[in-house]
C-alpha cells in the first residue's frame, strides 16, 4: 500500500476549542447583530474568518523569543531578521513595521501623491485605502477570467498585460510605481505566475516604472509556481523566492500571514531614495529604525518563520490541507472560487443561494447559516464588504458575492476541515428553502463590514 501524505510537524501544545449547540449560536448570532465580526472568540468552534496572525508557532520559534534583543537602537534580533530577509528576498534595505498596512502607511508616504494613478492585479482593501486617501486611484488589471469562478487556470492571480500596458500609456507620469500582490487575496488567494512577473518587469522597464509586491502570501505564490510552472519543477521554494523579488525593486509585507508570527510587517527594498524617504516616516509612525513596532522577541520569531514557510515541506502541508477542503466540496458539489488558492475556500454565494435576491446579501445570509450550522466562522467578501457607491450612495452589486473560508496555519486538522464542509453541506443541502435574506439596520460610510447591524428578513 502507498504510504499516505501526513503533516510535516507534529503538535506539541494545544489550545481547547468548544463545540455549542444550535440554539446557543442563534442566540449569540442575533445579539451580534447577525455580524459574525460581532461575535466573542469563544462562541466560535472553528475559526475561518481570516489566516491572519492566526497561525501556530514552532518550538524554534518560540525558542527564539526567548533569545530577543530589546534593545531601543541596533538590536542583534534586527539584524538577524534584516539577514533572513536579504538572503529569501535579495533586498538590503529592511524597516520593521507594527504590520502589512503599517508597512504600507510608511512607504506610501514617500511614494504616492493627489492624482497619482497606481496599477497592478488587485489591491487588497487597505492597499486602496491607502492609495484612496491620498486622493490617488488604485487600477484593477486582473485577468478578466478571475471574475469566472467556476473556470480553471492556474494563475488567475495574474495581470493582463494590455490593461497594465493601457493604465501605464494613458496616466504615464502620474504613475509612481506598479503593485503586485502576491498571492492575489481579493481574486481568491490566487496565484501569480513568474511569466507574468517578467511580463509585469518588462512594460514597467518600458515605461521607466518601478515594481513593489504586496507579498503577504509570498511563499505561498513560490508554491505554486514550483507546482504549476514546469521551468521550475526542480527549482527550491528559496530560490523561486529570490527570483520573483529580483523582478520587483521593493515590497511590502505583513508577516501575519507567510512570516509564521502572530502580527508584524515590513518593507524591504534595494531602492535607496525609498528607504531614506521611508525612514522619515517610519519614525514618527511607527519606532526607531530598528524595531519600527515589533519587539525584538517577535522580530527573533519572525526570522525564524520567514526561513521555515520558504521549504517546500512547510508549504506542502499547509496547501495540502487548503486542497483537501476544496476536495470534500468538489464531493458534496458546491461551487467555489477555482481552483482553490492557497489560503482559503472562496464559496460562490450567489450559486448556492439562488432565491436570495442580491438586495438581502446572499454571501452574508450564506456566513450566517454556516455558523449557525456548526460554529464554523466565515466572512463575507461580497456585497456588504463592497461598501455604498460614494457618489449615488447606491449599493454596489457589480462584483463577485463570496464566502471566506480561510485555513490558519498549523492549527486545525483535517478533521476540522470535515466539519467545515459538512456545516456547507447540511446548509447547500438545504439552500431551495433559504428564499430571504438580511437587511441594514445600521452602517458606516465606510468599511461599514466591520460594525454594520442586521437583521434577518422574515420568510
Ligand atoms: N495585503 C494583503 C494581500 C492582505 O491580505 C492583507 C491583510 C494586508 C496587505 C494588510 O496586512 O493585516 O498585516 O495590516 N489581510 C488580512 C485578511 C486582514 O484577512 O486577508 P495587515
Amino acid at each position: 500500500m502507498e504510504i499516505p501524505f501526513a503533516e510535516s510537524w507534529k503538535i506539541k501544545m494545544v489550545e481547547p476549542i468548544h463545540r455549542s449547540t444550535r440554539e446557543e449560536r442563534e442566540q449569540w448570532i442575533k445579539d451580534a447583530d447577525y455580524n459574525l465580526f460581532q461575535l466573542r472568540a469563544d462562541q466560535v468552534y472553528i475559526d475561518c474568518l481570516t489566516d491572519s496572525g492566526t497561525g501556530s508557532m514552532s518550538d524554534r520559534q518560540w525558542a527564539a523569543m526567548m533569545t530577543g534583543d530589546e534593545s531601543y537602537a541596533g538590536a542583534r534580533s534586527f539584524f538577524e531578521l534584516k539577514d533572513t530577509i536579504t538572503r529569501i528576498t535579495g533586498f538590503d534595505y529592511v524597516l520593521p513595521t507594527h504590520q502589512g498596512r503599517a508597512a504600507e502607511n510608511v512607504l506610501f508616504s514617500h511614494l504616492v501623491k493627489n492624482g497619482d494613478f497606481v496599477p497592478g492585479n488587485s489591491p487588497f482593501d487597505t492597499t486602496k485605502g491607502h492609495i484612496e486617501s491620498r486622493h490617488a486611484t488604485a487600477i484593477d488589471c486582473t485577468v478578466d477570467e478571475a471574475k469566472d469562478t467556476q473556470r480553471e487556470l492556474p494563475f488567475k492571480g495574474n495581470v493582463d498585460p494590455a490593461k497594465l500596458e493601457r493604465a501605464l500609456a494613458e496616466h504615464g507620469d502620474r504613475v509612481p510605481f506598479i503593485i503586485i500582490t502576491i498571492t492575489n487575496n481579493t481574486a481568491g488567494g490566487q496565484p501569480v505566475s513568474m511569466a507574468n512577473l517578467r511580463e509585469v518587469r518588462r512594460l514597467a522597464d518600458k515605461y521607466g516604472k518601478k515594481v513593489i509586491y504586496d507579498s503577504a502570501r509570498f511563499a505561498e505564490n513560490a508554491y505554486f509556481i514550483k507546482t504549476r510552472e514546469p521551468e521550475f519543477k526542480d527549482a527550491t521554494i528559496k530560490e523561486i523566492c529570490r527570483q520573483m523579488f529580483a523582478l520587483a525593486d521593493g515590497m511590502t509585507m505583513s508577516s501575519k500571514k507567510d512570516g509564521l508570527v502572530n502580527m508584524g510587517g515590513f518593507i524591504a527594498t534595494n531602492v535607496e531614495d525609498w528607504y531614506e524617504g521611508a525612514k522619515k516616516y517610519l519614525i514618527p509612525f511607527e519606532g526607531y529604525l530598528t524595531y519600527g513596532g515589533m519587539n525584538g522577541r517577535d522580530m527573533a520569531a519572525l526570522a525564524v518563520g520567514l526561513d521555515e514557510n520558504t521549504e517546500f515541506d512547510m508549504l506542502n502541508t499547509r496547501i495540502h490541507q487548503v486542497q483537501y477542503l476544496a476536495s470534500k466540496l468538489d464531493e458534496y458539489g458546491i461551487p467555489y472560487q477555482r481552483p482553490v488558492g492557497g489560503h482559503a475556500i472562496f464559496v460562490d454565494a450567489a450559486k448556492v443561494l439562488t432565491h436570495v435576491p442580491k438586495e438581502e446579501f446572499p454571501a452574508q445570509t450564506l456566513a450566517i447559516e454556516v455558523y449557525k450550522e456548526a460554529g464554523v466562522r466565515g466572512c463575507e467578501i461580497g456585497y456588504i464588504l463592497a461598501d455604498r457607491d460614494p457618489v449615488t450612495r447606491e449599493n454596489r452589486f457589480g462584483g463577485l458575492d463570496l464566502v471566506r473560508f480561510c485555513v490558519a496555519r498549523r492549527t486545525y486538522t483535517d478533521n476540522h476541515m470535515n466539519v467545515i464542509a459538512a456545516a456547507l453541506k447540511n446548509v447547500y443541502d438545504r439552500r431551495e428553502s433559504i428564499t430571504r435574506g438580511v437587511k441594514i439596520v445600521w452602517e458606516t460610510e465606510l468599511m461599514r463590514h466591520f460594525t454594520v447591524k442586521l437583521a434577518p428578513l422574515a420568510d
